[in-house]
């Protein structure tokens, strides 16, 4: 598989909308999708803020999922969301791991639901270690939650 990172344009964010619904991966993420308006409304924010890098992951030429990094409390923190159809073929570890190389911010965190075994699995491979666990409020984003709470120094 030939993996690429390049930044989100315009023409992703249809891909980007379908997939971000899918119920299933919602549950994983412990996540609400976002309807038509907010999901515009934050690619809008997110593209023109500087402090976020925001890139679409390319696995043979298909757009498979998207990663970033973005102001979370005040962090530097990564996200991540792959494409169904791609899942468990090693897109998320390869993806972030050159993510990593391109974003210098150090250090860098991430939260993922504690019940999200994937999402820690590749936080771990990619050399983030875990910090503890937080309980998390039910957000209009996020259904309450224990996140476990990581760093890459
Ligand atoms: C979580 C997610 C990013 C993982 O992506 P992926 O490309 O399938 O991950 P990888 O193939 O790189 O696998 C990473 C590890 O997770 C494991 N894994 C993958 N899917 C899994 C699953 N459903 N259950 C348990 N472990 C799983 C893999 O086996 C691998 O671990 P290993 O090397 O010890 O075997 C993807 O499922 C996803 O986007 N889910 C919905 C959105 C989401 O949860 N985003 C993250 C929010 S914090």
């Amino acid at each position: 598989m030939r993996i690429e990172l390049r930044p989100v344009q315009p023409d992703d964010l249809p891909v980007i909308y379908e997939y971000q619904l899918d119920p299933e991966a919602n549950r994983m993420a412990v996540a609400n999708p976002r309807d038509r308006a907010a999901f515009d409304e934050h690619w809008q924010d997110a593209l023109n803020d500087p402090a976020v890098t925001a890139r679409v992951i390319i696995v043979d030429g298909e757009l498979a999922g998207n990663i970033g990094c973005f102001k979370l409390r005040g962090l530097d923190s990564v996200g991540y969301w792959i494409k169904k159809e791609w899942w468990g073929r090693g897109v998320a570890t390869r993806a972030l791991s050159l993510f990593l190389d391109e974003v210098q911010a150090r250090p860098l965190y991430a939260r993922a639901s504690s019940s999200n075994i994937a999402s820690v699995r590749v936080l771990e491979k990619c050399g983030f270690q875990l910090q503890g666990y937080e309980w998390a409020e039910a957000t209009e984003r996020f259904p309450a939650s224990e996140e476990a709470k990581f760093r890459l120094l």
